[in-house]
């Protein structure tokens, strides 16, 4: 089985598109996981559920790296030491990453060996708490950092981070 990874951004003219892209990718695939697991829940896992499994780890092991990389190598330090208050909003984005990473290794242990899955309430839980945490944190990124990061960083810097974030993609292949 052959699971190619396709990356949600194709525009990295500015580094907020790259970000945005896969925000709303993650949001798209955090109600797409919900639905799986809804299915695993009344039919078990057949055939067909294993693969959306297998493909639904594949992408998010790519995507999760790729996202806190472009975030942690790219974005969080050109806006460090602008204020207090992005510091601080910095600082709080990094332990969710870690949280997010925690909540994804759990969850990561079934979806990439399906016929382990033996008890659904409990992938229901990590499931649900991954994609929670996912949502809220986006949520934060969206409303409260981006605002900041489009406020103090001019067009022509949004650009240079933008082809850092290509640049970062070919430069290191994810695992
Ligand atoms: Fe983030
Ligand atoms: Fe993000």
């Amino acid at each position: 089985m052959k699971i190619q990874f396709n990356d949600p951004a194709t525009d990295f003219s500015n580094a907020l598109f790259v970000i945005k892209a896969y925000h709303e990718d993650f949001l798209k695939r955090g109600e797409a996981l919900l639905r799986l697991v809804d299915k695993i829940s009344t039919q078990g896992v057949d055939e067909d559920l294993a693969y959306q499994c297998m493909s639904a780890y594949w992408h998010y092991n790519i995507a999760n790296h790729l996202h806190h990389r472009d975030e942690e190598e790219g974005v969080f330090p050109m806006m460090l030491g602008q204020s207090a208050l992005t510091d601080g909003m910095i600082e709080r984005l990094l332990l969710d990453h870690a949280e997010i990473e925690k909540s994804w290794a759990n969850l990561a242990e079934y979806l990439s060996q399906p016929d382990k899955i033996n008890n659904t309430d409990y992938l229901r839980h990590l499931a649900e708490e991954f994609e929670r945490l996912q949502r809220a944190h986006i949520n934060r990124e969206d409303e409260d950092f981006a605002p900041r990061v489009k406020a103090l960083l001019t067009a022509s810097q949004l650009q240079q981070l933008g082809d850092k974030l290509h640049h970062l993609r070919h430069k290191k292949s994810p695992a």
